[in-house]
């Protein structure tokens, strides 16, 4: 397995929306890596559950009840983790919701898009995420180490007939998000990456993505794996949590998913500051 190549035994790593789908993968890949995993998320019995079956396969897991779309709260709780282990490795911001359906339904419409629904999907999938990582980065650029990784989509990467609107401009917006944070934090030898992966059948939607005319629809993309996170979410954590971090390459991977554009993947070399 693709994991048994990075060793993150004595590493401290915080996942939100860790109690589910692809974020339950990633503290699985990270606590099989040998790292103490922190699973945050607002499902405090989705929580427990997966505390158990990561102690049970993969080694040590804690839990915090965390509502990413309370900027005070991930302030506390990721300061909690770095004070009481005295380090913080990796952060991933994966916590996402769905903004329903896309365009082709009447309720997917730009006109029928709710003031509620738009600020929510913002508070959770852009302000979650930009609050996670600025937490994360007060911890890593003191400490000259880290590693942050954040949730985006290849909706964000171009238009997706699938999605809401809030989805596909929050997850666009936290691609750029990505490559402005790794440019800043590249210096300090924290080093940040995107991932956005095509779909998998999660909990995302309340299941929506499993519904038969949905599933249709992405029987058309041939995506592969997408029952079975755990080996794609492997490679991708370890492109985007390897490397030196003293030359950074701020990549937005993607999972296999035929017509989105080629991951971007873009080399910088900047300034260390003094
Ligand atoms: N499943 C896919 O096809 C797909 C594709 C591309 C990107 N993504 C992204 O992956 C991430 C994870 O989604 P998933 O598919 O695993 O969905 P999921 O619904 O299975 O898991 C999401 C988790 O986030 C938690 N969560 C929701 N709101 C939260 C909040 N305010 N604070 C803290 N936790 C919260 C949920 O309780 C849940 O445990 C999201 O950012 C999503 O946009 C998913």
């Amino acid at each position: 397995m693709i994991e048994e190549l990075f060793d993150m035994r004595g590493q401290v790593a915080a996942v939100t929306g860790a109690a589910s789908g692809l974020g339950l993968a990633t503290a699985e890949v990270l606590a099989r890596a040998g790292a103490r995993v922190v699973l945050l998320d607002v499902d405090a019995r989705g929580l427990q559950a997966a505390k158990q079956a990561i102690e049970s396969e993969a080694g040590h897991a804690e839990t915090a009840v965390l509502d990413v779309s309370d900027r005070a709260a991930v302030r506390a709780a990721i300061d909690d983790i770095a004070h009481r282990h005295g380090r913080l490795d990796a952060v991933v911001a994966n916590a996402g919701v769905s903004a329903g359906p896309g365009y082709r339904t009447e309720i997917g419409q730009i006109n029928a898009v709710q003031d509620e629904q738009w600020d929510r999907v913002l508070a959770i999938n852009l302000s979650g995420v930009f609050v996670t990582l600025q937490a994360a980065a007060a911890h890593m650029k003191k400490q000259r180490s880290g590693r942050i990784v954040a949730m985006a989509s290849v909706a964000g990467l171009k238009s997706e007939v699938m999605c809401g609107y809030a989805y596909t401009a929050t997850k666009a917006a936290v691609v750029n998000l990505v490559r402005q944070t790794a440019m800043e934090l590249a210096p300090y030898n924290v080093m940040v990456n995107g991932i956005a992966p095509g779909p998998f059948r999660t909990q995302i939607a309340n299941g929506r993505i499993r519904q038969p005319e949905v599933e249709a629809e992405f029987a058309n993309l041939e995506t592969q794996g997408r029952d079975r996170p755990m080996p794609v979410i492997s490679f991708m954590l370890w492109c985007s949590l390897l490397g030196t971090g003293a030359r950074t390459r701020p990549v937005v991977g993607r999972s296999a998913c035929p017509g989105a554009p080629a991951a971007h993947d873009s080399s910088v070399s900047p300034r260390v500051p003094r």
